[in-house]
């Protein structure tokens, strides 16, 4: 069942998608090699509390952590841990709020120091993938025209590989709602979108093969072939002509420019 929002819930619905741009803002400045990604765990939970929201993914469905921390070839659901970041590190940061009821899920890439040209594209052609699926979040197409698009950007035209297994989704009161929105697909197929429809969008893509398993610990995904993953997200809101992005990378760009120890030089190489 989709559930549409009023103008005034998908105003608090931004607010939630703000909170985690905010969070993720916070650990754009601290990070650097050195600091373990349980420290940061640790940082967000409070930073997230002392702003009066709920770190949703704490206890979800048993999941024990703050939020998802996911390094080099763990897709995503990495568990915070006592490892420290080391230069060339890459470090998906997944954190979700629940504030006044209503839910914020959102994911960045950062590089710790230079993880080298052939990963910082993966970087940037994931990133540009998430706008392009954004771009079709639009009253009248369907979830196969974003998933469509963020597959062309990233498996067909740059040969990397689209995770099956894990999909975006709707979002709300729940973190997740329906539609499932897959990152790979066929133009013009799956449920039509219409106005008030809040998507996650989150493409999560491999420099190798699509192929990744479960660990034992039943939730951190991993690359099978063992290179790295790299996983952005956005909180959009379905309407007529442009999709509503209710989250917010400028500050989390803005810091993580300013942060000497986080790799963000633009490589410009043409696309295959
Ligand atoms: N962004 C992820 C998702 O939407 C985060 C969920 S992790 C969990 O599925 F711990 F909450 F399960
Ligand atoms: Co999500």
């Amino acid at each position: 069942m989709m559930i549409y929002k009023t103008n005034e819930q998908v105003e608090l619905m931004r607010q939630s998608a703000l909170l985690v741009s905010k969070t993720l803002a916070e650990i754009a400045k601290i990070l650097k090699p050195g600091i373990t990604t349980l420290s940061i765990d640790k940082i967000i939970g409070e930073f997230v509390r002392d702003h009066n929201a709920i770190p949703s993914f704490l206890h979800y469905k048993g999941y024990p952590f703050n939020s998802c921390i996911s390094v080099n070839d763990v897709v995503v659901h990495g568990f915070p841990g006592p490892k420290e970041l080391v230069e060339s590190d890459i470090i998906s940061v997944d954190i979700g709020v629940i504030l006044n009821g209503w839910h914020g899920d959102h994911a960045y890439t950062f590089a710790i120091g230079d993880p080298g040209e052939e990963v910082m594209r993966l970087i940037k052609i994931t990133k540009e993938s998430l706008y392009k699926g954004i771009e079709n979040a639009v009253v009248g197409k369907r979830v196969g025209d974003i998933a469509f698009a963020i597959q062309e950007h990233t498996e067909k035209k740059n040969g990397y590989g689209v995770v099956r297994e894990l999909v975006g989704h709707g979002l709300g009161r729940s973190l997740h709602e329906d539609p499932q929105v897959p990152n790979y697909g066929k133009k013009g197929s799956g449920p039509k979108l219409k106005e008030g429809l809040v998507l996650a969008i989150e493409p999560m893509i491999n420099l190798g093969k699509k192929d990744v398993y479960t660990e034992d610990d039943g939730w951190t995904v991993r690359t099978s072939d063992g290179k790295p993953s790299v996983h952005f997200e956005h909180d959009v809101c379905v309407r007529k002509g442009k999709a509503d992005i209710l989250s917010d990378y400028s500050t989390i760009e803005k810091e993580e420019a300013a942060n000497p120890n986080l790799f963000t030089k633009q490589i410009e190489l043409p696309l295959s």
